[in-house]
């Protein structure tokens, strides 16, 4: 299975875009989606339009779609909207490509910062954005397209965790040091869950820490707790929610994700950072405005 990874060059491929999106989120309406013309115009206006193409085949297999923007009085970004990898394509670091791809062309627009946003109860995602590409987040969006979102989504609000990539900061170059790695889990958790698997639930969430790094866990894979329970999947949603909500205005960071199996089963936790000037030098925000 190898790849190339490229900007579209035609209209085709904006529309093999349209159709890669229908499929990944099973958006079910020919209506909801990326429409190809817009594509067409941020990729010529300072935009990131990239597909990665099966090198035996041509077909493009997964792509990534972002244009130029900028919050008020915050410094211009790259907004990156959507990528999406076919699922017999995951986890061959496409996706990580891709974004890596994308870093390249801001750096060398001058940008410092890309955004995009993520639903921080599926794991694949939080891994690559918070582990593998080292990015961050500290603010948390609730149900922002309401919960009927194509089959990916369906069941549950859509709420986003957004990230920021600050493309210049140290910590992309360092790699985190195996003191780091053991001193993480010796961090205080947010919750207590008991169970395995689909049925592992939150019993106890604790609001109140204030050690420097805290594990806040999400569940090692939400989709069979979907499948299974909805009620459960729901009560993940809820209680991950007021947990984020609440260290972030204390002034937590969550810094990165780990997941390790544990007794044959994944258990996956975000792990939060208290903020200090050293932190955001390192992350590379000291001085920019978001
Ligand atoms: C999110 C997505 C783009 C990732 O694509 P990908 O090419 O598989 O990503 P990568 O292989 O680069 O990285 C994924 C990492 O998550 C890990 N992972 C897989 N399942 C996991 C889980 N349940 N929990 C934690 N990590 C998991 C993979 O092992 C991999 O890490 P590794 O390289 O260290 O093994 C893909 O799953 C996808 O298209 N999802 C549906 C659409 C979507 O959510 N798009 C993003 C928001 S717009």
């Amino acid at each position: 299975m190898t790849f190339t990874i490229r900007d579209i060059q035609t209209y085709d491929e904006l529309m093999a875009i349209y159709h890669l999106q229908q499929e990944i989120w099973g958006l079910g309406d020919p209506n909801l989606g990326l429409y190809p013309p817009i594509l067409n115009t941020m990729a010529k206006n300072g935009g990131v339009v990239l597909g990665a193409f099966d090198d035996e085949t041509g077909r493009m297999v997964a792509f990534l779609v972002g244009f130029l923007g900028r919050e008020p009085g915050g410094p211009l970004k790259l907004c990156s909207q959507t990528m999406g990898v076919l699922k017999e394509w995951r986890r061959y670091g496409i996706a990580e490509a891709l974004k890596r791809v994308q870093r390249e062309r801001i750096i060398a627009e001058g940008l410092s910062l890309m955004t995009w946003t993520y639903d921080p109860l599926e794991g694949p995602n939080a891994h690559l954005n918070l582990h593998k590409l080292r990015a961050i987040s500290r603010t948390y969006l609730c149900d922002i397209y309401g919960s009927n979102f194509g089959a990916l989504n369906a069941g549950l609000p859509t709420d986003r965790l957004q990230v920021e990539w600050w493309v210049n900061g140290t910590r992309l170059e360092n790699e985190p040091d195996d003191e780091y790695e053991a001193e993480i889990w010796d961090s205080p958790p947010v919750f207590e869950t008991k169970g395995e698997g689909t049925t592992r639930r939150i019993i106890r969430a604790d609001l109140s820490l204030d050690a420097n790094t805290l594990l806040l866990e999400t569940p090692g894979d939400i989709h069979p707790i979907k499948a299974a329970d909805m009620e459960l999947a729901l009560d993940w949603r809820l209680k991950v929610r007021n947990a984020f909500e609440k260290y972030f205005a204390k002034g937590y960071i969550a810094v990165d994700f780990i997941s390790a199996i544990e007794r044959g089963e994944r258990r996956n936790r975000y792990v939060l950072q208290r903020s200090t000037p050293e932190l955001l030098a390192e992350i590379g925000i000291a001085g920019e405005k978001l």
